[in-house]
């Protein structure tokens, strides 16, 4: 439901926001806590000094069940109250799939794909009987145009956005925003937090260089911060993607139109693989 009218900080008063600590979850942190916000935000590490002193701060490791199941029992009252969700914890690994123990791609599938699953999950029936409420999933631009040697990471942000399309078809009318959100690069800690396995051959060197490469030159995540904030004010439920004009605006309409051959070369050349 569009705000008019209303402050956020009146339609939404709390929000919970995973990974919280840094980049675009920070960001927003900041962005709410502003607007009157009361923010609970999730980290590993949430006795950290250097976090945010505005933010309630909740212990979370999203990678393993374990982490998870933890999470949800100690918070349990909370889900089914708080009013603005955004499940936005993540992080990557940089390799070829066959050089990666199958245990790290699991956990990462678990942080990314199965963890914002439940927790949406949690949070969804108390919304649905207040008739109101936000879940901002945050996906990426990696779910349309798959990232090299980051397949798995890819894969899981393409389920995470097939998920919350799912949650948007079964509730309609309920009062609820639901939001995909695919952004582009930010320029956040998210590369030098990615673990490589195995020793890098020249195309992943040349992959490696255009992602940093991308991330040195995009915007800063407070613009992330800012277009999620535009999407609840306006109300409506549906993928919302953000970045830089071409990542944002060109790309995705390219997507659209180009059959899947011609996508898939244009990757290739794009980074430069063999
Ligand atoms: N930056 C980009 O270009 C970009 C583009 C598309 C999508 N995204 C997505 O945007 C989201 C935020 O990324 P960011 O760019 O802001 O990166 P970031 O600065 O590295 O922040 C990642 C956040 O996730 C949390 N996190 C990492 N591993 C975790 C784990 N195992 N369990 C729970 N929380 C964990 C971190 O918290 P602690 O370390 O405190 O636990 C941190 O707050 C991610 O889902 C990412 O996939 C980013």
């Amino acid at each position: 439901m569009p705000l008019s009218g209303h402050s956020l900080a009146e339609q939404y008063p709390t929000a919970l926001i995973t990974g919280a600590s840094s980049g675009i979850g920070a960001a927003l942190a900041d962005l709410l806590v502003e607007s009157g916000v009361q923010v609970f935000g999730t980290s590993r590490f949430p006795g950290r000094p250097e976090l945010a002193k505005s933010v309630h701060w909740l212990e979370f490791n999203g990678d393993s069940e374990e982490g998870l199941s933890e999470f949800i029992e100690k918070n349990s009252k909370l889900l089914t109250q708080i009013d603005f969700l955004i499940n936005n914890s993540g992080s990557s690994y940089f390799g070829k799939a066959s050089e990666i123990p199958d245990e790290i791609l699991i956990c990462q599938k678990h942080l990314l794909l199965e963890s914002p699953i439940a927790i949406t999950e949690r949070v969804l029936p108390a919304m649905n009987k207040r008739e109101k409420g936000v879940i901002v999933n945050v996906s990426s631009l990696a779910a349309l145009f798959t990232l090299p040697y980051m397949e798995d990471y890819s894969s899981a942000k393409a389920a995470l956005s097939a998920f919350t399309q799912k949650v948007i078809t079964e509730n309609p009318d309920s009062g609820i925003v639901i939001i995909d959100f695919q952004p582009g690069d930010y320029r956040t800690n998210f590369n030098q937090n990615i673990k490589s396995y195995g020793e890098r051959d020249d195309s992943q060197n040349r992959v490696w260089d255009q992602l940093e490469k991308n991330l040195n030159n995009a915007p800063p995540p407070e613009k992330a911060a800012g277009d999620i904030l535009g999407a609840i004010s306006r109300g409506k439920s549906g993928t919302v993607r953000s970045g830089s004009f071409f990542q944002s605006k060109v790309a995705p309409i390219g997507h659209k139109i180009l059959p899947r051959a011609l996508l898939n070369w244009a990757i290739r050349k794009y980074y430069r693989l063999p």
